[in-house]
């Protein structure tokens, strides 16, 4: 993994402490690299009303796209048993998957899965979401 990728992954972890879980226990973190160079982070808030529960990607994308940002160059998360270090690799669910197709080149925007034993993978959306419906089919 390259030096900035494995930074933005420490940051993805880093915001995994920040996680509001009581419901689940399992702590998720991303961290949103955009072509500003500015990255924002995102921990999965949940609800006891359950629905309004929000992940940890789409939190990033929360804060990125209402400070201006449009454009991302790659996001990366970890998730795991809160309390825990991460042991799998947390891939985002589809409704995340989704939000990136409305902002992210399919192509080009990476998506970079870590553990805490320096396991990882790197995927373009289009591999996590093939022939997925965008901007670009309206
Ligand atoms: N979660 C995320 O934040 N991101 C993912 O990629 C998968 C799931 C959260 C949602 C919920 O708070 C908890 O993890 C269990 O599903």
């Amino acid at each position: 993994m390259d030096a900035w990728q494995d930074l933005l992954c420490q940051q993805a972890t880093a915001a995994r402490e920040r996680a509001y879980c009581p419901y689940s226990h399992f702590a998720v973190g991303a961290a949103l690299l955009c072509k500003s160079g500015r990255i924002y982070t995102g921990c999965n808030i949940e609800s006891a009303a359950y629905s309004p529960s929000i992940c940890a990607e789409r939190t990033a994308f929360a804060k990125a796209v209402s400070e201006g940002e449009r454009e991302f160059t790659a996001i990366a998360i970890v998730g795991g048993k809160q309390g825990e270090p991460c042991k799998e690799l947390c891939p985002p669910c589809g409704v995340c998957r989704q939000v990136m197709m409305e902002f992210c080149d399919p192509e080009t925007f990476l998506i970079l899965l870590a553990t805490e034993n320096n396991e990882y993978k790197k995927y373009t959306l289009s591999k996590l979401l093939p022939f997925g419906f965008g901007p670009a089919n309206l």
